[in-house]
């Protein structure tokens, strides 16, 4: 077993590694049936909500059908199938050195401020390029936990505050999306699909992911992850010289109080990160009450989020609650490790980081071959 140090995290202070900024050179979608197209066709535009403010996140709750991923493991199959789509078209083969999901380069990259969540992946290398797989038992079982926790309402309520189930709180998250966007630019639609997106129907089956290449310190990744939406128009040219103006959609508990502010500037860490590492300029936050009702709208430009926690902890004398160049040191020499231990191995690793563990470990469970983790259409291509 091969372990990497988390702590002590100063040992990745200071300016931070080279990044190379993200290009979308491919995209796929999932449709309202949740089945996968090599195309753009889920994209959405933002189009701030009518009269945010007062809107009732929980309104459809009761006929919303959630669409559940526990059920299969998806591995990295429909990035896999963007990307060898990507490589037939040109005849060229992609150079990335790690591959996988935003979702798990997320976790990676927050690891030296996140001491309660663990992770579980797998990995192989072939042809030069690590794959990185979410381990999904583990996903699962994490998220079981969570909800037997969770899903208690407290023995005493606060009024101020009242308890939500994890469900209708996660629903809140999809109705801001279905309130915030357009299926289609603006003036391409008309004004009954503007005024009528309170009463659409909320779903989180359909699904535009973005891949991109890009790069932390001396690696080359290749990530794909959802976009929530564009703000105008997507440029004709893929891998075009223009970043695209994506935006992130997200919904938080609107700021009261110091212990609020520093709350959502924890929270800001992942939002920080899932946007940066798409390329994704815009963060809208629609700030709610506690009962879920929405009361403003806030759009953060993700460059500027660092400098932000940064600057308010030297307003406050205290110590920043995270450092972003820390994370991206970290992040580079994690993946230039893993890239050093894993180089030509045969086999399926697992990567684990056990909640509050001062490493991330990393170990062969199996000796030969790839797993589940490339499918044979994928490996017949190659
Ligand atoms: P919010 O982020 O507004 O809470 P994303 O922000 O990544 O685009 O995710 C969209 C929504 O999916 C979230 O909206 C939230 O409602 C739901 N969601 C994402 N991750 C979740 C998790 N781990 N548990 C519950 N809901 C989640
Ligand atoms: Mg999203
Ligand atoms: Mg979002």
């Amino acid at each position: 077993m091969a372990q990497f140090a988390i702590h002590p995290i100063h040992r990745f202070h200071g300016q931070s590694q080279p990044m190379r900024r993200p290009r979308e050179f491919t995209c796929f979608s999932y449709d309202d049936e949740h089945a996968l197209h090599l195309d753009d066709r889920s994209l959405r535009w933002y189009y701030p909500p009518q009269f945010p403010q007062g809107m009732d996140l929980s309104r459809g709750f009761d006929s919303f059908v959630k669409h559940d991923d526990d059920g299969v493991d998806e591995h990295l199959d429909s990035l896999l199938a963007a990307v060898v789509a990507h490589e037939q078209a040109t005849r060229t083969k992609i150079d990335a050195q790690v591959l996988t999901w935003r979702g798990m380069m997320t976790k990676i990259m927050a690891t030296p401020y996140d001491d309660r969540d663990g992770f579980e992946m797998n990995a192989t290398f072939y042809q030069g390029c690590i794959f990185i797989e979410e381990n999904h038992a583990y996903k699962v079982a994490t998220r079981r936990e969570q909800e037997a926790r969770q899903n208690r309402p407290p023995p005493r309520q606060n009024p101020d505050r009242p308890w939500f189930p994890p469900d209708v709180m996660s629903y809140w998250g999809y109705k801001f999306e279905t309130l915030s966007t357009l299926p289609r630019p603006w003036g391409e639609v008309t004004r009954d699909e503007i005024e009528g997106r309170d009463d659409a129907t909320v779903s989180n089956k359909a699904q535009y992911c973005s891949v991109v290449r890009t790069g932390i310190g001396s690696s080359i990744l290749c990530l794909g992850g959802e976009v929530d939406a564009v703000w105008d128009a997507k440029p004709q040219t893929p891998g075009g010289k223009q970043p695209i103006r994506w935006v992130e959609l997200k919904t938080s508990a609107d700021i009261a109080s110091e212990r609020d502010l520093e709350f959502f500037e924890r929270k800001l860490l992942k939002f920080w990160i899932q946007s940066f590492l798409l390329g994704v300029p815009t963060i809208v936050v629609g700030f709610r009450s506690r009962q879920g009702r929405l009361v403003r709208l806030e759009e953060i430009a993700t460059e500027g989020i660092p400098g932000t926690v940064r600057q308010r902890a030297a307003l406050t004398q205290k110590p920043p609650l995270w450092d972003g160049d820390t994370c991206i040191n970290f992040a580079s020499a994690f993946l230039e490790w893993l890239r050093a231990t894993m180089a030509d191995s045969d086999g399926v690793w697992r990567i684990r980081r056990r909640p509050g563990s001062p490493e991330i470990e990393v170990f062969q469970v199996e000796e030969t071959g790839h797993g589940n983790i490339l499918p044979d259409t994928f490996l017949n291509w190659r």
